[in-house]
């Protein structure tokens, strides 16, 4: 995929000004007819006038300068009444999506939805999320309005990697692992791409016990010893290349270890930002956005 699609390529001052949510068209046309509007040195009085636009990151709303490298050889920095303007033809942006919110841009019934913990500026640019977790799932969702990309990187032909952090009831052992890694596993009658486990941890704990004290597999023993049956919950990394529906909890399920918490650290190459907690969310730079475009 051409890394540089968006890069230089001129588009309506009227559009972009459109572009950040601020402005309807008609306010953009008259903002720019009525000499309000900058573009580099001077003023453009026409709304249909070609903007080449440098970098993505040029591209923003909101006024999150920080996020900028805007440098001196861009020319084509746009002010409306000597204030510049962020925009971003093609918002990319990462959530930490909170347990309780539907990846969805509505509910019909009212139930919180993902694009509610959006700036009232963003929700109106038509963003939707990149594939889907569930209600009840946390972690890493990407929020767009680019539906060429999500499109490509939701495409099973790409097998774009997707790393979820699961805890499951029982022990996870080595033929899950295999059964997994086989291909063979069936869902809704159709055959699974092979998916990977890394079991990271197993927990002990009688009922009614702080499951964090008994956590390894050592104290198992001395758990056995009392003669009482502990109760069993595995953590372990899931890769899945395909996004089908409850597709981690359905696998889990057929092993017998239903999925109790899933959250996504990964989608491709882009890691779940650390310094996002839960509902909150930030753009992508232009380098996680041109690494993201080149894996599809
Ligand atoms: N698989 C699931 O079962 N649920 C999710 O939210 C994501 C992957």
């Amino acid at each position: 995929m051409d890394n540089n699609k968006n890069i230089n390529k001129p588009e309506r001052l009227d559009k972009i000004l459109t572009s950040t949510g601020r402005w309807s068209r008609k306010e953009a046309r008259n903002l720019i007819q009525s000499g309000r509007v900058r573009v580099g040195g001077g003023i453009v009085r026409n709304p249909a006038a070609k903007i080449e636009t440098q970098t993505q990151t040029q591209i923003m709303t909101g006024g999150d300068i920080n996020n900028l490298n805007i440098n001196n050889k861009n020319n084509n920095l746009i002010f409306v009444d000597g204030e510049l303007i962020l925009y971003r033809r093609e918002i990319w942006i990462m959530m930490n999506k909170p347990a309780g919110y539907l990846s969805a841009t509505e509910d019909g019934r009212g139930a919180p939805v993902v694009l509610d913990l959006l700036t009232p500026e963003l929700r109106k640019l038509n963003l939707f999320p990149v594939g889907r977790l569930d209600k009840d799932s946390e972690g890493l969702l990407l929020l767009t309005n680019d539906g060429q990309l999500a499109h490509k990187l939701l495409s099973p032909k790409y097998h774009v990697e997707k790393i979820y952090y699961i805890r499951v009831s029982g022990r996870l052992i080595e033929s899950d692992i295999t059964a997994l890694k086989s291909g063979e596993m069936r869902l809704d009658g159709k055959l699974c791409l092979p998916a990977d486990l890394k079991i990271l941890k197993i927990h002990a704990f009688h009922k009614n016990q702080d499951k964090n004290k008994n956590n390894l597999s050592g104290e198992l023993k001395a758990e056995l010893k009392t003669g009482l049956e502990p109760e069993l919950e595995s953590e372990a990394l899931l890769i899945l290349r395909e996004g089908r529906y409850h597709q981690a909890k359905r696998m889990l399920a057929a092993l017998g270890k239903p999925v109790l918490y899933l959250k996504r650290v990964k989608f491709g190459n882009l890691p779940l930002d650390p310094d996002l907690k839960p509902g909150d969310f930030r753009f992508l730079t232009d380098e996680e956005l041109n690494q993201l475009s080149r894996r599809s």
